[in-house]
């Protein structure tokens, strides 16, 4: 494993957990998120996407020892990290890791007897460790394979649709996932080359769109165009629109739901949602027929986004996108 063989090439073997963590990623907003997502220390806590464990070992620190955390997510590598470095929750049986797509919460709560929690978190997106690994091919930085899978065992990559998607669905994705205006330029290039030979590197879907766009911000052009395909393999936004919905039958009165976005399709699901779900009235369907009074299903508690700090910018560059948006079961 990448982190392993790195702590060992480094010597750093004797780092504690936190520190350990803070390598395989850095959590964003974190003060921010748990702060105002614990409402009950005794409660039991998803962290929908567990990546290093940073956000579930702060939840895991500020609860009692009656307090739980469920921790989903759907790479291997994160659960194996988790699993052999939080040993002392996971033994208190505070802890219960699972490997699972987060739109899948209602299972993995019925699975462990669960109906309703304390809170959900979710932040979303890739880990550090991610985009870092050579292998992935989530980063235009490596040299590897077009996959961009989260999760390993699935079958569709990024290869995949890069060579077989038709070129009207390679443009959809691009401009609806990537807003890229270069999208059929692009698209029709890929169509073109992959009939002469597969495209099958990371650097072979560079060379690709570094022909349609010869502006200065190529590297925007090709991040736009990697960000819709990893949406693409891994269904970001359905997985998101779907945890959202779910949560509104797994939270309990004054709990919360706190989501950490990094793009703006995402921090638009997340901030429609909510403003959908905060409005105490449904629109009459005739304009002589007055709104319907309804009791809200959520109390919207962040007008604008936390976004982060000056200094955790400085600190750490992922961070930059972040926006949290949290909501209140009423
Ligand atoms: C930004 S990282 C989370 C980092 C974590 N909060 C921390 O501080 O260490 C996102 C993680 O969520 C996982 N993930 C993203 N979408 C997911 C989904 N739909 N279901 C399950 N896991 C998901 C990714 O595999 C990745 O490990």
């Amino acid at each position: 494993m990448l982190l392993r063989k790195f702590l060992k090439n480094n010597s750093i073997d004797f780092l504690n957990v936190e520190n350990k963590t803070t390598i395989y990623h850095k959590p964003v907003l974190l003060r921010e998120t748990i702060s105002n997502l614990i409402t009950d220390k005794n409660g039991i806590y998803v962290d929908c996407t567990l990546g290093g464990g940073g956000h579930t070992n702060e939840i895991l620190k500020q609860l009692s020892q009656n307090g739980k955390v469920i921790a989903i997510d759907r790479d291997e590598d994160a659960i194996k990290f988790v699993k052999t470095e939080f040993v002392y929750w996971i033994n208190k049986g505070q802890l219960i890791i699972v490997k699972s797509k987060f739109q899948n919460i209602v299972n993995v709560l019925n699975e462990n007897n669960i109906s309703k929690v304390n809170g959900v978190v979710a932040d979303l997106g890739v880990s550090s460790f991610q985009i870092e690994s050579s292998e992935r091919g989530f980063s235009y930085l490596h040299q590897s394979e077009l996959d961009m899978r989260m999760d390993k065992s699935q079958p569709i990559n990024a290869k995949d649709i890069v060579n077989n998607y038709s070129q009207e669905k390679l443009v959809e994705i691009f401009f609806k996932y990537g807003e890229e205006p270069f999208s059929k330029r692009i698209a029709r290039k890929i169509f073109e080359t992959r009939s002469i030979s597969k495209i099958e590197k990371v650097n072979d879907l560079i060379s690709v769109i570094e022909k349609c766009y010869k502006g200065k911000h190529l590297i925007k052009c090709i991040s736009r165009i990697f960000q819709a395909i990893r949406i693409e393999v891994n269904k970001e936004l359905d997985e998101l629109i779907n945890l959202l919905e779910f949560s509104k039958n797994i939270l309990l009165p004054k709990s919360r739901i706190a989501i950490i976005s990094y793009h703006s399709l995402e921090d638009r699901i997340v901030k429609q949602f909510f403003v959908n779900n905060s409005k105490n009235y449904e629109r009459s369907s005739h304009k002589l027929i007055p709104n319907k009074i309804i009791e809200p299903i959520f109390n919207l508690l962040t007008k604008k986004p936390i976004i982060p700090s000056e200094e955790e910018v400085k600190n750490n560059k992922r961070s930059r996108s972040a926006k949290l948006r949290i909501a209140e079961k009423n």
